[in-house]
């Protein structure tokens, strides 16, 4: 095992990043409690994203199916709800009834073909997520 790889974090763990290359995204729920955090991660043009998984216009999960958080040609993340439409890189919506709001960023790190939840960001949800 590399010093790297020694080195991660379980608790903080995504997913590999080669499950990305097929499906483009993927949702989570890390830390425990009555609120843990709910988040997806999707492949971007810059990299790999993060976001908290709760739409800026309702509060509602964007997905209804696992996993399911892009559109149909995998150009842009859908929040299934209302339809709003957001960017990958940037998580703002560009279209639908929250146009101009992102969603919530949350900080990853890539190491050894893992994606993982930043140190930084702690493991729990809020209450109304
Ligand atoms: S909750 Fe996402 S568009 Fe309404």
């Amino acid at each position: 095992m590399s010093g790297e790889a020694a080195t991660i974090d379980l608790e903080r763990v995504i997913c590999r990043v080669q499950e990305l290359e097929a499906a483009g995204a993927r949702g989570f729920t890390l830390g425990g409690g009555p609120w843990p955090l709910r988040g997806f991660v999707v492949r971007a043009p810059g990299g790999v994203c993060g976001y908290v998984n709760r739409c800026p216009h309702a509060g509602h999960p964007l997905n209804l199916l696992p996993h399911r958080f892009l559109t149909a040609d995998g150009a842009l993340i859908l929040c299934t709800a209302h339809g709003a439409l957001f960017e990958k890189a940037t998580g703002l919506c560009v279209a639908g009834p929250c146009f101009g709001q992102p969603l919530q960023r949350l900080a990853l790190e890539v190491r050894a073909g893992y994606v993982l939840l930043a140190p930084e960001v702690p493991l729990r949800g809020t209450p109304d997520e």
